[in-house]
């Protein structure tokens, strides 16, 4: 097996894949149905082919190339991540794990190693939610797990819902259903990502072998209150959404704390209405994103903030609404393939690490009906969803190699 070349190909994909942002100079700006995912898709359409795939993009704007296996009749082994980004992101979360399955799929053709079913690359639309809030657009589809409805109630900043950018991106909603996958037909699914925390990079470990995925509950709230002039309104007079929903974001944090430790909440987006300094405000929205391995606890901390909710809008004659963007339950991954991961690693000298996942990933969606594993490698100073994000090509290389073995051996 020739590194060096694998981690040239690697180099020269990713190096190329950087330019379709919508930020130059300031990070990765990929948001799904934008010019920047077209241009990342027609790049990646056109190098699967070149790797002697059977490319299609599905009606969502998932994109698979298929390297035909002995048996097409058995279920595939797919290996992928998401090709779209956070507002000025990096470089290599999601599509790191898209171009390192173009490489298995390269390497298995020059090779002439065909398996015995199909092997199929994925690079799927919209995981990561920023946009519309939801997540895991792409794979939720190929599991028949999204509908046309959904599609319609969710909407991006500007108000455009995932149904009327899909249309302007050249799509047909209504088609969603032909993008599920068939019960039975992928059985396996393995993704590579970068870790985005510090764990690796911290302890010099070169792989992570991840064992298990959080749960991740997402909520957009609106509190609303009453604008009045800032000046004149005495403060027990007041229906200030501000007041009222800074008040319940301020215990979040702790409830987080509270539990044990790899749990997280989030509120990392809000919008003030009217937005002025001397309006009371009418209303504020913000978004709430709780993370824990264990369920009980995120139900526990999302009907702690409801609590919180009532007591403050109550107490001031104020309302709110909830709108639950996202409900994913945490995933355990699958143990035979790990084994067989930890055997390659042992073989192939690296240093490796069972580990769990915070981030979420389309291997939490497809995790939780199809046997699934994960590969991370090391993130330069844990950092991620920034534009320093950051890690070492060969790196890439060391994973690949653990998995190009994993792919034959299941
Ligand atoms: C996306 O990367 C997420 O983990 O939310
Ligand atoms: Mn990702
Ligand atoms: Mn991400
Ligand atoms: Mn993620």
């Amino acid at each position: 097996m020739d590194l060096k070349k694998i981690t040239a190909e690697i180099a020269d994909d990713l190096d190329f894949l950087k330019t379709f942002t919508a930020t130059p100079g300031n990070g990765c700006t990929r948001m799904p149905f934008t010019r920047e995912t077209r241009d990342a898709a027609e790049y990646l359409k056109k190098i699967m082919k070149e790797a002697g795939l059977e490319v299609r993009e599905d009606c969502v704007g998932n994109i698979f190339g298929v390297l035909p296996g002995r048996d097409r009749s058995l279920p595939c082994i797919m290996a992928g991540s998401h090709y779209d980004s956070v507002y000025n992101g990096g470089d290599y979360d999601g599509i790191a794990g898209v171009i390192c399955a173009v490489e298995l799929a390269r390497m298995l053709h020059e090779e002439g190693k065909n398996l015995e079913c199909d092997f199929v690359v994925a690079a799927f639309m919209d995981e990561e939610g920023c946009r519309f809030g939801t997540g895991y657009f792409g794979s939720k589809c190929m599991l028949g797990q999204m509908t046309v409805e959904e599609c319609k109630h969710f909407t991006d900043k500007d108000d455009i819902s995932v149904y009327d950018s899909m249309k302007s991106y050249g799509l047909v909603p209504e088609d969603l259903v032909n993008a599920a996958w068939p019960e039975g037909s992928i059985g396996h699914f393995v993704e590579l990502h970068i870790e985005q925390g510090p764990v690796l990079d911290a302890t010099s470990i070169e792989l992570g072998l991840v064992d298990c995925i959080v749960g991740i509950q997402r909520y957009m709230i609106t509190v609303n209150g009453r604008s009045d002039h800032a000046g004149t309104t005495p403060m027990d007079m007041r229906q200030d959404a501000v007041d009222i929903a800074t008040k319940v974001i301020s215990k979040i944090g702790d409830m987080a704390r509270a539990e044990k430790p790899g749990t997280v909440a989030t509120v990392g987006y809000m919008k003030v209405t009217p937005s002025a300094m001397n309006v009371v405000a009418q209303s504020v929205d913000f978004s709430i994103d709780i993370r824990s391995t264990e369920n009980e606890i995120i139900d526990k901390i999302a009907s702690q903030i409801m609590t919180e909710l009532d007591k403050e809008t109550q107490a001031t004659g104020a309302t709110y609404s909830v709108d639950r963007k996202l409900t994913i339950t945490p995933v355990q991954l699958s143990g035979a393939m790990l084994d067989i991961m930890e055997g390659s690693c042992k073989d192939l000298g690296y240093s490796y690490k069972r580990m769990p996942s915070g981030a979420g990933h389309d291997a939490l969606a497809i995790g939780q009906s199809i046997d699934t594993v994960m590969i991370f490698v090391p993130s330069k100073d844990g950092r991620s969803h920034c534009p320093v994000e950051h890690t070492e090509y060969e790196a890439f290389s060391k994973a690949v190699q653990v998995l190009y073995e994993l792919i034959q051996k299941i």
